[in-house]
């Protein structure tokens, strides 16, 4: 029989309660999820009402305001703070998106905060993204010769070459695709998942490399490309606004071309 809850232990209990500053102006409840691997409880929803005139404008702000001045536990990634480096990526009011770029007045009510979906969960909002780095070496992501000697200069295109790159090298390998396709979730060590895939496109396009026939060698699986079933639920993710779909399906069909 499929088991279609978590189990007991993996079950969110509710958390702790961090009240409103006295005289807030605009409350905002936040519940963000708690998992702390050393104390070996279930995780737990904690709710931190803040102050939305004491706080920037992005759910990373609240974030950075509640780690600095309510509860210096509270662990997650971040860096550049501009949608770049991709580490702020996790699940807020059940989309995967980046808490860097989204704004709190976009959402109307309560903002609930959670890490990466099938991911394991390391602390807090921080997940292991290991397989999934693992998965984007798989599609050897770097330039390729197969005529040596190498050039003297540099490798130059022509615009529409380089054009033809525009929406695939964009990606910032934040996973929110990958962690929100079903496929992946059940699939994930045979499947690449979105991410690597628009990535194996966009060196496939590149029109200075020549591996392109090993590469489609390399993806023409059963599991590794073809567990794709155009959900499309990886496009609708993607915060960055690349199709990781329309990739998958130009490397089947590039597939599909060779084969007649
Ligand atoms: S199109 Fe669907 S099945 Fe294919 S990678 Fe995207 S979300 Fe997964
Ligand atoms: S395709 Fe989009 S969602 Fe997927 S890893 Fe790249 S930037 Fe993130
Ligand atoms: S902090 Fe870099 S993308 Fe959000």
């Amino acid at each position: 029989m499929v088991q279609f809850r978590l189990p007991r232990e993996a079950r969110p209990v509710t958390g702790r309660e961090h009240a409103a500053p006295e005289r807030a102006a605009r409350p905002r409840r936040f519940v963000v999820y708690r998992f702390d691997p050393d104390t070996g409880g279930p995780p737990r929803l904690d709710t931190f009402v803040l102050d939305l005139d004491d706080c920037g404008p992005m759910v990373l702000d609240a974030l950075l305001k509640i780690k600095n001045e309510m509860d210096a536990t509270l662990s997650f990634r971040r860096s550049c703070r501009e949608g770049i480096c991709g580490s702020c990526a996790m699940n807020i009011n059940g989309r995967n998106t980046l808490a860097c770029t989204r704004r709190i007045d976009a959402y109307p009510g309560e903002i609930r905060v959670l890490p990466l979906p099938h991911r394991p969960v390391i602390r807090d909002l921080i997940t292991d993204l290991s397989q999934f780095y693992r998965q984007y070496a798989v599609v050897e992501p770097w330039l390729q010769e197969r005529t040596p000697p190498p050039p003297d200069r540099e490798r130059l295109q022509r615009p529409a070459d380089r054009a033809r790159l525009v929406g695939l090298e964009e990606c910032i390998l934040c996973a929110c695709c990958s962690t929100s396709c079903p496929s992946y979730w059940w699939n994930e060590a045979r499947f690449l998942g979105p991410a690597a895939l628009l990535a194996a496109y966009r060196w496939i396009e590149d029109s200075r490399d020549e591996a392109t026939a090993q590469r489609l060698d390399a993806l023409d699986d059963a599991y590794r490309l073809y567990r794709c079933h155009t959900i499309m639920n990886c496009t609708e993710a993607c915060p960055k606004g690349l199709d990781p779909a329309r990739a998958i399906a130009g490397v089947k069909r590039l597939l599909a071309l060779r084969k007649l």
